[in-house]
């Protein structure tokens, strides 16, 4: 059965001010519409967003913008309409980088604003007086450093022609390109209109009004995009390139540039069956279509869940759809993440803990429980690594509920701790109550809280409500304030354990012990070569190495899962082979999650490492993408005037 959503926004705008009118813990601005709760309680102020929302807020956002790909710079102008009380004052928005020209109402009437001094980390605020004005119009400009753009030089792209954009929003970049408040608890619906040299197309996360677009003048064409149900502003999201599509299914697809349509088609090919396995799983897909869109290698991550339309990283291509998980990640996003919303980024892990979990109940409907058990114990592992490399299980950086002090990045909390930990925890609940109890537990609570915001407390007090009733019992025997806010994994952390991998480790160790190569199992699958890889002992001869890479080729492949495991493994023991390969690699793909560590391990490794680093880096950087090349120019001590 599908629910038509807009019913369901107004079910649920409706529930929320009953709940909040007996309960108190929310309230609504006097006069504002009833979509889009915003949560005022202590727990769910955003400390990374100079929003006042209790005074007034933003409901919707109207963008009118055009690319400069000369200069690097959109320019044009934001029209915000704003919930505010009759006696709200002022509206402070969200900036970083922009040059605002004017600000007035709807009638054209100049309204007084002052741009704040900027924050590091936050930006400046944008202070509007609004007088009687609840729609005010922002004319303004990028910078050529926006944080959450790449401008990409027809050398980057797959096509080597044409010059691309894209942008990355989450967690607090989008506000570098669109002035709005820019907190994940504050849900606005948007129209953009995007005007770009003839040639290119225009795609965003939201329902396209004109597909082929519409002539403008100086050989320009417009694209417009409308987004009808409220979500948080992080989601807002734009490409710009020589694009072209290519149908999956009848509502999936897949944009990418015409010399990548192909391959990505073959790769990303099942898409119409993943929406059909979620949608099983936890209930109707509400955001229309699911399409895809297969970004230069520079994207910083693996993907990016903007709704309607996924942005993903071609390293996902391995030529045998092993790296698929991500797809099925970022389509559980369209539940966790987009339609029920960390409230702030110190529970991001609701976003991704809940995406990790929901990702390996797709996979294992689709593949089978062998691939999700084995995908599930590499997490495992992953989370232990985690837990390490934030200092140990006593470190605070270990909790799911994070408590980011205002001058850290949410960046920097957002660990794999959220994603392993958090999918973990959901596994223990699963497995004290039975499967499906749990799956309908989920599937009503998506329901009961879509389209608003969540925080770890709201969750919780979800939990006790709907699914441990007042049983202690159960309560104690999966201890969720321990899970929720305490750091390490506890005791009765559940740990699928995959069947394929007891082979591997002894595989592993034999060969560590000097094993002949020609015993390592080949012809393996992915997830196995990686756990074979990341068993062996992290110094290992030369030859030995030598011997791996002779028979498998690791330093070549174009699965890039595995050649960064590989790469992990042999830089610190100095491979010659391995450093070509990690350089090429670096190179070739701005994937924040295999940039950053390579880096670090090699500026770990001495005077060699340190050099290599910079010399690999001297050339990588123009490369990459704000948010990767922040991470990296940290790892090295980068100055920019370098
Ligand atoms: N939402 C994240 C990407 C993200 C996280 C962007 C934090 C900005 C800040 C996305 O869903 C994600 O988790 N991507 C992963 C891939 C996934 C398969 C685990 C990635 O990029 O590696
Ligand atoms: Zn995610």
């Amino acid at each position: 059965m599908r629910i038509a959503s807009v019913s369901l926004i107004a079910l649920a705008a409706v529930l929320a001010s009953c709940t909040a009118a007996k309960n108190g813990a929310e309230k609504a601005i006097d006069d504002a519409p009833a979509v889009s709760q915003v949560l005022l309680t202590p727990d769910a102020k955003d400390i990374h967003s100079y929003a006042n929302p209790a005074e007034a807020r933003v409901t919707h956002v109207a963008i009118d913008l055009t690319t400069d790909f000369a200069a690097h710079i959109l320019s044009g102008n934001a029209t915000l309409d704003v919930a505010a009380a009759a006696t709200a004052k002022q509206i402070i928005l969200d900036t970083r980088d922009l040059t605002v020209t004017a600000v007035t109402d709807a009638a054209g009437k100049p309204l007084p604003f002052t741009l704040g001094a900027a924050d590091p980390i936050h930006g400046a605020p944008l202070t509007v007086t609004l007088g009687a004005a609840r729609k005010i119009r922002i004319a303004y400009s990028t910078s050529p450093k926006a944080d959450a753009l790449q401008w990409l030089t027809p050398a980057q792209t797959a096509g080597k022609k044409l010059p691309y954009l894209f942008s990355q929003g989450e967690a607090i970049l989008n506000r570098s390109w669109i002035p709005t408040q820019d907190s994940p608890g504050i849900r606005q619906t948007w129209e953009a209109k995007i005007t770009v040299p003839e040639g290119l197309t225009a795609v965003m996360s939201g329902e396209a009004k004109s597909a082929l677009g519409e002539a403008a003048p100086n050989k320009m064409r417009s694209f417009s995009y409308v987004m009808d149900k409220p979500v948080a502003p992080y989601l807002i999201a734009l490409a710009v390139g020589d694009l072209r599509f290519q149908a999956t299914g009848p509502r999936t697809g897949i944009w990418t540039e015409p010399s990548m349509l192909e391959k990505s088609a073959k790769e990303f090919g099942e898409l119409e069956k993943f929406v059909d396995a979620a949608e099983s799983l936890y209930g109707p897909y509400r955001w229309g279509r699911y399409d895809l869109l297969v970004l230069p290698p520079s994207f910083p991550f693996g993907g990016m869940e903007n709704p309607r339309l996924t942005f993903a990283t071609p390293t996902a291509i391995a030529g045998d759809g092993s790296l698929v998980s991500l797809i099925a990640h970022e389509l559980a996003h369209s539940w966790s993440g987009n339609l029920v919303t960390n409230a702030t980024w110190n529970d991001f892990w609701l976003n991704e803990g809940f995406t990790s979990y929901f990702e390996n109940r797709i996979m294992e409907k689709i593949y089978g429980p062998k691939r999700a058990a084995m995908e599930a114990d590499l997490s495992w592992s992953d989370m232990q690594a985690a837990i390490k490399e934030a200092g140990g299980p006593a470190s605070k950086d270990t909790q799911l509920r994070l408590d980011l002090p205002a001058n850290r990045s949410p960046d920097d909390g957002m660990t794999q701790i959220a994603y392993d930990k958090g999918a973990t925890f959901l596994r223990t609940i699963e497995a004290a109550v039975g499967r499906a109890k749990w799956d309908a537990y989920l599937r009503a609570y998506f329901d009961r809280h879509a389209f608003q915001p969540q925080t770890t407390a709201g969750f919780l007090k979800d939990l006790r409500e709907n699914l441990i009733k007042g049983d202690t019992a159960l309560e104690a025997k999966i201890g969720i304030d321990q899970w929720a806010y305490q750091p390490g994994i506890p005791a009765n952390a559940v740990h699928v354990t995959s069947d394929a991998f007891p082979a591997i480790d002894a595989a592993a160790k034999a060969f560590a012990a000097g094993g002949p190569v020609a015993a390592v199992p080949g012809n393996v699958t992915t997830q196995e070569t990686m756990r074979f890889i990341t068993q062996l002992p992290r110094t290992l001869p030369a030859e030995r190495i030598k011997a791996l890479d002779d028979r498998f080729a690791w330093s070549d492949t174009g699965n890039s899962e595995i050649r960064f495991v590989w790469l992990q493994l042999v830089l610190p023991n100095r491979y010659a082979r391995g450093e070509k390969s990690a350089e090429q690699f670096l190179l070739a793909q701005g994937r924040r999650k295999f940039v950053a560590p390579l880096f670090t391990t090699l500026m770990g490794d001495g005077a060699h490492g340190q050099a290599l680093a910079k010399r690999i880096y001297g050339e990588a950087r123009a490369g990459y993408h704000p948010v990767t090349s922040g991470t990296v120019d940290k790892i090295l001590g980068w100055k920019t005037a370098q």
